[in-house]
C-alpha cells in the first residue's frame, strides 16, 4: 500500500504501553504490535523471530511490567523497545522486523513501504 495509512489516535495509547493491530498489505492481514515508550512510537511485526509466534501475553499486552522491554509470552526473549533487538531469551542476538509508523497531526499513521515480507 503506498501513502501514510491511519491505525489510531496517538492519545489512546498509553506511554508506556502497546497495542496489536491487523493491517493489510498487498492483500494479506499482517499483525503487528504499536509501542508508546518515552514519547517516541514504535511498530515491529507481532511475530517473535525464535518459533513465529505472537508476542503478546493478553492481546495487545508486549512490554514487562515496567514498561522497559518487550517480552515474548511464549519464552519470555527480551526485546529493546527502540530497535527490536533481542538481549536475552533463545532469540539473543535476533530482531524484531520492524514496521515503519510516522506520528503526525495526534494519529498514528503505517508510513510506506513497510520494511516486512513481500507475499
Ligand atoms: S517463541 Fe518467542 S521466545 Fe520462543
Amino acid at each position: 500500500m503506498n501513502g501514510r495509512q491511519p491505525l489510531l489516535e496517538l492519545e489512546s495509547l498509553p506511554d508506556p504501553g502497546s497495542i496489536a493491530l491487523e493491517i493489510e498489505r498487498h492483500g494479506q492481514r499482517l499483525a503487528i504490535v504499536v509501542i508508546r515508550h518515552q514519547g517516541h512510537v514504535h511498530g515491529y511485526l507481532n511475530d517473535c523471530p525464535h518459533l513465529g509466534t505472537p508476542l503478546d501475553w493478553v492481546p495487545g499486552e508486549v512490554l514487562d511490567r515496567d514498561g522497559q522491554y518487550i517480552v515474548c509470552a511464549t519464552h519470555g526473549a527480551r526485546f529493546r523497545i527502540h530497535d527490536g533487538h533481542c538481549i536475552s531469551g533463545p532469540c539473543l542476538g535476533d530482531r524484531l522486523t520492524p514496521v515503519p509508523l510516522r506520528v503526525g497531526n495526534g494519529r498514528i499513521y503505517l508510513d510506506s513501504p513497510p520494511d516486512m515480507p513481500e507475499e
